[in-house]
């Protein structure tokens, strides 16, 4: 159990707050154009994503067990359909294709601690900042070398068990990243002579140039960045203290992660558009436009190295809420250690993580669906598609399904709270979802 409802927090947070803020984003947001993207991202973070992750803690808090094992003891209890139980087996799924390309990102992250810090991009322009993106993306060997090294200190933290490794790590490091990004955040307004451009393209509500695909990777993008659908949340719930307040638990979460988020797109975008780079770079911009700010700072060499290295770290305090889920399942079912369990699944997850390495390189031109790579279809199908349909179902299991004594007595509000919670998880959000859903599709 987490010793205190500040851990827990800490813990939650440190799921949340990961690549999906600093790096995916402001990528992401670029690509569809800002403005009105962030807007419905912020709608979707607050109107679907904190109730829904208010059911995921409480169905994890009352199952007391790995969401799988969780949703059978609430479904027996409840004597609801057993489909239920498929938001565990799909929320594993979802886990391991978010796991194999999120370890090669954070692979990346953590090469360029390590460029930075030799001082490679001391002085660099944008183009050298290009190039060396796409250098370090084409070598097979060293992606595929980053990648086995996080995912092996993921499976290596994984195997300590939540508690042990977990609470110091983010107890330091994730007030450390806040502290980075604030300062760059003012180095970004103070020398990019950008600043209002970048705040501009962010936040002014420019809705021509949002698509229904773009409102659905708003939305995919909202699950992602504070770790819904799949359990993962629900798995960090079952360590919960009783006591502890879930609905302003979540809120506080989702408030921590947002400003994370929006911080890293104020440090971007000025630079983007100071260096006449494209907002719509793609996966690369945040790997081409910070390594171009820290070139041009005194001390940056150092700077962007501990940048990197707390990015690594957001990453790892994210990946193992990635693996928590199935790792606690295969203890309960297979009766075996945690250090077993963390390996079986790192391993597999480190297999699958090696089509997204390749898909920058030698998988480049091999394509699925609508021209996707390896990696584009990991993202987009766990992402916008795998997330909100586990965060819709566990909304209605939340809403609909299980006993209403239990949410009741987990969430223990005051009864109007508990009615507008009981609101939007039975309505609003699954409505929300599915209406995307239909737009975006057809
Ligand atoms: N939220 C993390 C990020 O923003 C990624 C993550 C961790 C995640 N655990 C998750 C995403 C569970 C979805 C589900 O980087």
């Amino acid at each position: 159990m987490w010793s205190s409802r500040l851990m827990f927090i800490m813990a939650a947070a440190g799921s949340a707050v990961g690549l999906g803020n600093i790096w995916r984003f402001p990528y992401i947001a670029g690509e569809n154009g800002g403005g009105a993207f962030v807007l419905v991202y912020l709608g979707c973070i607050f109107l679907i994503g904190v109730p829904i992750m208010a059911s995921e803690i409480l169905l994890g808090r009352a199952g007391r067990q790995s969401p799988i094992n969780a949703m059978r003891d609430l479904v027996a209890h409840s004597n609801a359909n057993p489909l239920w139980q498929a938001i565990g087996w799909m929320g594993a799924l979802a886990g391991f294709m978010i796991l194999s390309f999120y370890a090669v990102i954070a692979g990346w992250a953590m090469s360029y601690l390590f460029q930075m810090g030799s001082g490679a991009f001391t002085g660099a322009d944008a183009a050298q900042a290009t190039t060396a993106f796409d250098a370090l993306t084409d070598d097979v060997g060293a992606v595929v070398g980053w990648h086995t090294l996080f995912m092996a200190m993921t499976i290596a933290i994984a195997a300590r068990g939540v508690g042990a490794g977990l609470e110091s790590t983010v107890k330091i490091l994730m007030p450390a990243l806040f502290f980075l990004l604030v300062v760059l955040v003012i180095y970004s307004a103070v020398t990019s002579g950008k600043f209002t451009a970048g705040l501009s393209f962010l936040f002014s509500f420019n809705i021509e140039k949002l698509t229904w695909n773009g409102v659905l990777m708003a939305m995919g993008q909202a699950f992602f960045t504070l770790s819904l659908g799949m359990g993962a949340i629900m798995a960090y719930g079952a360590y919960m203290p009783k006591d502890t307040s879930i609905i302003s638990t979540a809120a506080t979460i989702a408030l921590l992660d947002t400003v994370v988020a929006l911080m890293s797109g104020m440090v971007i975008f000025p630079l983007v558009f100071a260096n006449g780079l494209e907002t719509a770079e793609g996966p690369g911009l945040m790997f081409v436009t910070l390594p171009l700010a820290f070139g041009q700072m005194t001390g940056g060499a150092f700077f962007g190295a501990v940048f990197f290295l707390l990015v690594t770290f957001a990453a790892i305090t994210s990946s193992i809420s990635l693996v928590e889920p199935a790792i606690a399942w295969l203890i309960e079912r297979l009766k075996t250690t945690r250090t077993k369990a963390a390996l079986v699944v790192g391993g597999l997850a480190w297999l699958m993580g090696l089509g997204s390495a390749f898909s920058f390189n030698v998988w480049e031109d091999l394509h699925f669906v609508n021209g996707m790579t390896f990696f584009d279809l990991m993202d987009y199908v766990s992402n916008n598609i795998l997330l909100p349909l586990g965060g819709v179902l566990i909304a209605l299991f939340a809403g609909w399904g299980i006993d209403q004594q239990i949410t009741r007595d987990q969430l223990a509000v005051s009864p109007g709270v508990y009615q507008i919670w009981r609101f939007v998880t039975r309505f609003i959000a699954p409505t929300a979802v599915f209406l995307v859903f239909l737009l975006a599709f057809f």
